[in-house]
């Protein structure tokens, strides 16, 4: 199958947002490892005082996990599908939380301006036509020494987990999307997941894109080996504190 891209995939995920918060609800860990990797960012005090952006928010479910681990961020989530994002912006939220209507690809035409410290992507990077470009995007508006931390299914490149993926999505996930008449979407998550980079290639990718102190990090349950976070920092000096 042809993997959907831009205009397509957020009209995917427009149809899809109706029941996505309930698909992820019968996913065991989904929030607690959303929260594990906001953690992962390692934001001191809470957050207080920064600025971090949710780039593909989704219906909010990562935006959520954010809002709960770091109570003193200003975080601005950003997505792509009207549908999700409406969704989203329904649930109630403290005043810091704001929402903006933009693909990863335009951030500074739709007004998201950095610098941020932080920059949270969940499920995001393996949907787009062009995650380099998404990278060189995410690096220029970090602040210098802005943490990212990229929550994925990335594989670790074990033939059983690539396998555990394949059997999760083909007997659990497609059957229950299908009859909800979302499979061209979720055959998508399937097909991109095992088309795209393992977790240490995409670490290579950020690396390249000019963060330091990357690694990658595990996540436990059936995820063990399917879904990862990956962490770095924008390199360079931070001229506020000359480090
Ligand atoms: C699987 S959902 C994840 C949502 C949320 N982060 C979560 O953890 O539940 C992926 C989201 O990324 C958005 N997305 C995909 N490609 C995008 C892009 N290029 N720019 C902005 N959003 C994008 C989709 O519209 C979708 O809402």
């Amino acid at each position: 199958m042809t993997l959907l891209r831009d205009a397509d995939l957020a009209a995917a995920f427009d149809r899809a947002a109706r029941s996505y918060d309930t698909l992820v609800a019968a996913n065991p860990g989904y929030h607690a490892h959303l929260r594990r990797s906001a953690r992962r960012l390692g934001l001191p005090h809470g957050g207080s005082g920064t600025r971090v952006l949710d780039l593909g928010c989704g219906t909010g479910a990562s935006t959520a996990a954010l809002a709960a681990v770091l109570p003193g961020a200003e975080i601005t989530a950003v997505d792509a599908s009207a549908g999700m994002l409406e969704r989203a912006a329904a649930k109630p939220w403290p005043d810091r939380v704001t929402f903006v209507h933009a693909p990863a690809e335009r951030l500074t035409e739709a007004g998201v301006e950095g610098p941020f410290d932080a920059v949270f992507a969940a499920y995001l990077f393996r949907n787009a036509a062009a995650p380099d470009s998404v990278l060189t995007a995410v690096h220029d508006v970090l602040a210098p020494q802005g943490r990212l931390a990229v929550h994925d299914y990335t594989l670790s490149g074990r033939a059983r987990d690539r396998t555990v993926w394949t059997v999760v999505c083909g007997g659990i996930v497609l059957p229950v999307a299908t009859a909800l008449g979302d499979g061209r979407l979720y055959r998508h998550l399937w097909r991109s997941v095992v088309e795209f980079d393992t977790a240490d290639e995409f670490a290579g990718r950020v690396r390249a894109a000019g963060f330091d102190c990357v690694r990658v990090l595990p996540l436990p349950g059936w995820q063990t080996g399917i879904t990862h976070t990956v962490v770095g920092r924008r390199a360079g000096t931070d001229t506020a504190t000359g480090r």
